[in-house]
């Protein structure tokens, strides 16, 4: 298990009205990334934000964009995404046929690359391409919304996920999205994940500095 806990918030749940003050309360808790998802409305039903909104996010603020693409032909966006500022590009294995073909070219682009699978979609699509991994994210809720219940069954998923890249000797990072908060990161964290997306968690506290304090804390607890 890796030994470093990575909290990542979720720009999803940000108060836009006061978002240079939101980035910055999470910078000053300690988070370690800023989880920016983009949707098309196709691949999933909602709409979100693009290569602008990345763009303000890099100038805003000094946290890796870890942009997580829920959009069918993901690598339309490559390009953009990445002169935009994005430091990680995660595409969505339903979505991208073509998966190796399209993780060599993310890493061409100065990127981290990485592949999410939804709840319902096998660990078996990534077992070819887990050496050009440099994240894997398991999807814990249907993607497309913040604020929905984490999916228990996940836990075993999670286990198998970091057994696939121990087996296959690579070092990517499993990332868990949906549903993470108080009640659910430690059983994530013990199950082998090392890096949390939280939204609802982190934006709905009154203090989101002190929430991703205590989230980490709780993984440290179980380490
Ligand atoms: C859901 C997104 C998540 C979302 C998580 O489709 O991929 O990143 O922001 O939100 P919470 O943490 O509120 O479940
Ligand atoms: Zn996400």
């Amino acid at each position: 298990m890796s030994a470093v806990v990575r909290i990542a918030p979720s720009l999803l749940s940000v108060d836009f009205a006061r978002l240079t003050d939101q980035l910055a309360m999470i910078e000053a808790g300690g988070a370690d990334w800023l989880h920016v998802d983009v949707m098309d409305g196709c691949f999933v039903p909602n709409l979100t934000y693009g290569a602008k909104v990345i763009e303000t996010c890099a100038r805003v603020s000094k946290l890796p964009l870890d942009v997580h693409l829920m959009v069918v032909e993901p690598e339309k966006y490559f390009d953009s995404f990445a002169s935009a500022g994005a430091s990680i590009l995660t595409i969505h294995a339903e979505a991208a046929p073509h998966l190796q073909r399209q993780l060599v070219r993310i890493r061409e682009l100065g990127c981290k690359a990485g592949v999410a699978l939804n709840p319902s979609t096998s660990l078996e699509m990534v077992r070819e391409v887990a050496a050009d991994l440099d994240l894997l994210l398991v999807m814990t809720v249907n993607p497309g919304f913040g604020g929905q219940s984490f999916i228990h069954a996940s836990l075993d998923k999670i286990r198998r996920a970091r057994a696939l890249l121990n087996a296959a000797g690579s070092r990517a990072l499993l990332e868990v999205d949906g549903g993470i908060a108080r009640g659910t990161i430690a059983d994530c964290w013990r199950a082998g994940a090392d890096t949390f997306v939280a939204g609802n968690a982190v934006f709905g506290a009154s203090d989101p500095a002190a929430e991703v304090r205590a989230l980490r804390a709780l993984c440290a607890e179980t380490a």
